[in-house]
């Protein structure tokens, strides 16, 4: 499908030639004596249009309308909220049969988050699994037109919409292919496919050098299963070189039986999204490629299956991690937070300016919040605001959870540094304090997913997230780049001549080599940088 931004006028779009003409209705409404403002005043006026977001009236072969059909929808008051929400329920129109184009406008304003909102969720609501499923029907739609009235002032609205919505189309794809479409194997050759786009990279390894790198925890997580794991890292340059980067770690468990403290069957095979983490990292280099934003980002993926066998961990089975620490596996069920671990102590290596892991974790999770709000962990005030902050504007919402010292007592260990589990009371803020003990002083965060990346039932499927969030916190990080990088900035903008009269102390010199050496020279970014 494809999507186009065009200047529209309500007038206009009475003459815009299409299967379907949507018209968002919000408070105040259009006063103007156009056919189309016409129509909505008569339909409000007699009660069979309200603007109550989501509401709609279907109309067809319209006098003074070029349209085939007419869709009025309420917007409630115009916000990114409300636009989301009369947009999704837009979905069943669009997939009509034959449908081919689509014009969408707008009877106000409409703000710029609403737009994004707007474009994303209309891309959502059309979005059909069809790779396993030959007699899905798919949406027929080929061109979607936003008309609005100010055009040059939406276009990075729409075109942050649309990079939202390839992003996201990425990750619900991966998510909801069967464990046997979507192996470890196969995710390493998406990401593969993603290093065709403009500023992407990347580098796979397989279980030799995961070996090597001592990956004790995440091989224990492996060894059960058929399937060789993968190490994937993708690493995106916008910024640059030597700018520290965002890294994203997201757990690839691209199927979850449990292992040898297997799960019971109900329900079992919704373990295939245990890969949601991973899938929203590929979803994320999928917008940032479009997006281009000027940031480095570092996408690390540990992917491989958790599986009871012969050869599979056993409980109370110690394992070295990476960093060195031993963890007796007390459940081969924790298998998220072994595979992260090794994970998070690799990304140290790129000197990271912010570490945020993205994992379906712990069903104590999906009991505390449920599917609206992911569980934001974070032992940074200023990465947790702005996660925080990048849910709200993408409502893509996520809640704050404690890494209060005493939650982590429980992963005492007679037999090793640690336990991989606590108990059950608070299940959610264990597996984070976990996570923890291998983040060192990285400014890290870490998103329990396991609520929100998937719904089950009969809508069961990928949710996207949250690809939203993580993009938004992206650009919002491209804006306030990091210190040593403005100050390389400030040198460069400098006239030679302005610049040689500065006196040159050592302090200056030693920013300007700070900025310029590559990252595996660089002095500590964590430390160094503003988030
Ligand atoms: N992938 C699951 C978490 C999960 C469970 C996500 C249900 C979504 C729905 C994870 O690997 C897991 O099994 N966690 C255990 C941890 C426990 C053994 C401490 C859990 O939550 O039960
Ligand atoms: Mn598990
Ligand atoms: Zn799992």
């Amino acid at each position: 499908m494809n999507f186009d931004l065009k200047a529209l006028t309500i007038a206009a779009a009475a003459n815009e030639k299409c299967d379907l003409l949507v018209l968002l209705v919000a408070e105040p409404t259009p006063a103007a004596s156009d056919p189309l403002s016409s129509l909505v005043a008569l339909a409000l006026k007699h009660g069979d249009l309200q603007t109550e977001a989501g509401k709609s009236l279907s109309l067809y072969h319209l006098p003074a309308i070029a349209a085939r059909r007419v869709l009025l929808v309420g917007a409630g008051d115009g916000s990114a909220k409300a636009v989301r929400k009369a947009l999704a329920a837009v979905g069943p129109a669009l997939s009509a049969p034959a449908l081919k184009r689509a014009v969408v406008c707008f009877s106000f304003d409409v703000p710029a988050q609403a737009l994004t909102a707007g474009v994303q969720a209309l891309a959502d609501a059309t979005y059909v699994f069809a790779t396993t499923k030959p007699s899905a029907k798919p949406c027929s739609l080929e061109k979607v037109v936003f008309g609005v009235s100010s055009k040059a002032a939406l276009q990075p609205a729409f075109d942050c919409g649309v990079a939202l919505a390839l992003g996201q189309g990425t990750t619900r794809e991966w998510a909801n292919r069967p464990a046997n479409h979507a192996t470890p194997t196969k995710l390493a050759e998406a990401a593969k496919a993603l290093a065709k786009l403009p500023g992407i990279e990347c580098k796979i390894h397989g279980p030799a050098e995961v070996e090597k790198l001592g990956m004790g925890a995440f091989l224990a997580v492996a060894q059960g299963s058929n399937e060789p794991l993968r190490l994937i890292e993708l690493h995106y340059q916008g910024g640059a070189k030597g700018e520290a980067p965002v890294a994203l770690v997201g757990k690839g468990i691209t199927f979850d039986t449990g292992g040898i403290s297997l799960k019971p069957a109900a329900e079992m095979d919704e373990m295939k999204f245990d890969m949601g983490g991973a899938a929203s990292v590929l979803g994320v280099f999928r917008a940032l490629a479009e997006l281009r934003p000027a940031i480095n980002v570092v996408g690390l993926i540990p992917a491989c299956e958790n599986m009871p066998d012969g050869r599979a961990v056993k409980p109370g089975d110690v394992v070295t991690s990476m960093s060195g620490q031993t963890i007796e596996v007390l459940n081969t069920d924790a298998e998220g937070r072994l595979v992260l671990c090794d994970a998070l102590t690799y990304v140290a290596r790129f000197k990271p300016r912010a570490v945020v892991d993205i994992a379906t974790l712990t069903g104590a999770c999906v009991v505390a919040l449920g599917g609206l709000r992911s569980g934001l962990f974070s032992n940074n005030e200023d990465l947790a605001q702005a996660l925080q902050n990048a849910g709200d504007a993408a409502q893509d919402l996520c809640w704050r959870m404690p890494l209060d010292d005493e939650y982590a007592e429980g992963l005492k260990s007679n037999f090793a540094d640690m336990g991989n589990v606590a108990g059950r009371a608070g299940g959610a803020v264990t597996a984070a304090k976990f996570l923890q003990r291998f983040v060192g002083d990285m400014a890290w965060a870490h998103l329990d997913i396991a609520g929100t990346a998937w719904k089950g039932g009969a809508a069961k499927g990928s949710t996207g997230r949250p690809v939203g969030l993580l993009v938004h916190y992206l650009l919002e990080a491209a804006r306030t780049a990091p210190v040593a990088e403005k100050a390389h900035k400030a040198v460069k903008a400098a006239k030679p001549a302005k610049a040689a009269k500065v006196p040159a102390s050592a302090d200056t010199t030693a920013a300007v080599a700070k900025t310029i050496a590559p990252a595996a020279g660089a002095p500590d970014a964590a430390t160094d940088t503003l988030l």
